[in-house]
């Protein structure tokens, strides 16, 4: 049995040979003696092109097959180099696996991805979805690739934890117990001493803390799985479950961070160009017209590094409309962002250095004491799909930091411990895997790059 992508690849080591494949059947054209099927298997952009006719005994039977119903089919590969598809498959047998019901929701006309949203369970069979879970699987690939050849050191940190990562207090809570049953302590608030983990608990927002401590013992690690953030899950590009990317390098500042950040967008764009053209020429005709040429320019150029005082100046003189008022010590909203990435520079640009109050407690303070190392890396057509720093390294000044933020020094103690012991300068990042897919694909709602999503009020498959 072969694989349909196989075929595609290496139509010449099948060519005259009987061989057999099996998958759904994307389209049926029967008439009296004979008819065709395109067959799809998922394993690439395209399907197989089935012709049988009336010598096969089951003739009448595949005849008024249905759409999406599953067959093995037995037969020889011929090219025909005249034709639209390079060859076809001339069945001598076709075995029926499994039928499919008429009321079959994914006919031949195309749906709007509202609709398909709705059936997530059978969306991964339309052109489009097929294609942009085929990419999120290279490119998951490509990162696994891009960190290996580079001898990081492939990281599994916890997804229950104690610790709030990024000290937002936007986590999902994690209790074996009904929280109605638990005893309350004194001040009238749960016990969570007598839950399964003793400890107050929560869903990961980022592996970053743990990854720190991997990397002031492995000098350079990854990792690679799903965060959780309970914050507004409502918009096109955040996900209440969402997977993410994080590098920490040892020995490293700033630039490192930003250097590497760089080169692994580069690795993965060129990546996905080389093993994807059919995805990407897919979507570049029917999803973003400037997907090509966009991510081509990207290879070639080098990203742009701007403070975050320099994004502050460029807003306030440009002469846009902005939903929400510009000012030194505001965070940038998506739609600064992608003024700067898509309108000023349009290519990807690092804005660097924000006002510590809006950034996270680990972030090193820089000697102006009033920002710190921080980057993130705005892209057009997206907005931020990294954000990264310099971590604080020297113990006391971490110490000042997590109490100026509001936060228990007591509920880092092992992270500040790691200052202790040989905590050298590091640096990391975080890439959001889903808003790499966006940009890669052209995808326009975090929706539709995540199989089964979960945002607000949607959690339903
Ligand atoms: O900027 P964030 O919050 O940074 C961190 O979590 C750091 N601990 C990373 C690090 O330095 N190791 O998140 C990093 C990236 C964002 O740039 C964005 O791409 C993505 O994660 N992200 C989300 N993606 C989808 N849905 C959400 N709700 C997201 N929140 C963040
Ligand atoms: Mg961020």
């Amino acid at each position: 049995n072969v694989i349909i992508k196989k075929l595609f690849e290496d139509k010449n080591l099948y060519t005259e040979k009987t061989i057999s494949v099996n998958g759904w059947v994307r389209t049926i054209r029967g008439s009296k003696h004979f008819g065709f099927i395109e067959l799809n298997d998922g394993t690439y952009f395209k399907g197989v092109q089935i012709v049988y006719d009336d010598s096969l005994s089951n003739f009448q039977e595949i005849n008024k097959l249905s759409i999406a119903s599953a067959i093995t089919v037995i037969g020889v590969l011929i090219l025909t180099p005249d034709s639209k598809q390079p060859f076809e498959i001339k069945s001598a047998k076709i075995v029926v696996e499994a039928t499919s019901n008429s009321d079959y929701p994914l006919q031949k006309k195309r749906h709007t991805l509202e609709y398909l949203r709705t059936i997530a369970h059978l969306r991964p069979r339309s052109n489009t979805f097929s294609a942009v879970f085929r990419v999120r699987s290279l490119v998951a690939y490509a990162v696994h690739k891009f960190f290996q050849e580079r001898a990081f050191i492939y990281t599994h940190t916890p997804i229950i934890t104690g610790s709030d990562a990024e000290g937002a207090g936007e986590m999902f809570k994690v209790t074996t117990l009904d929280l109605l049953h638990l005893p309350k302590t004194e001040d009238g608030k749960i016990n969570y001493s007598k839950d399964f983990f003793a400890k107050d608990t929560n869903l990961t927002v980022s592996g970053q803390l743990e990854g720190e401590a991997f990397a002031l013992a492995f000098k350079n690690i990854y990792t690679f799985g799903p965060t959780f953030r309970a914050e507004n899950s409502n918009t096109a590009r955040h996900a209440a479950e969402f997977w993410m990317i994080e590098p920490e390098i040892a020995f490293s500042d700033l630039n490192d961070d930003m250097k590497l950040a760089e080169d692994m967008i580069k690795y993965i764009i060129k990546y996905v160009l080389e093993h994807a053209p059919e995805e990407i020429n897919f979507f570049n005709s029917f999803i973003d017209k400037e997907l090509l040429e966009r991510l081509n320019n990207i290879l070639n150029a080098d990203f742009s590094r701007i403070s975050y005082t320099e994004a502050i100046d460029i807003l306030l003189k440009s002469k846009k409309e902005f939903q929400y008022p510009i000012k030194w010590g505001a965070d940038l909203q998506t739609e600064h962002e992608r003024y700067i990435t898509e309108e000023v520079y349009k290519k990807p640009v690092f804005v660097t250095d924000y006002p510590k109050e809006i950034k996270a407690f680990y972030m090193r303070l820089n000697d102006d004491k009033r920002t710190v190392a921080a980057m993130d890396l705005l892209v057009p057509g997206v907005g931020e799909i990294i954000g990264g720093s310099q971590r604080e390294e020297r113990y006391d000044v971490l110490v000042e930091r997590i109490k100026d933020l509001g936060l228990d020094p007591e509920d880092y103690w092992w992270y500040l411990e790691l200052r202790k012991y040989g905590g050298v300068k590091h640096a990391g990042f975080g890439l959001g895997f889903e808003r790499v897919i966006m940009y890669l694909t052209g995808m326009g709602n975090i929706r539709d790059v995540i199989p089964f999503p979960r945002t607000t009020g949607s959690a339903e498959f």
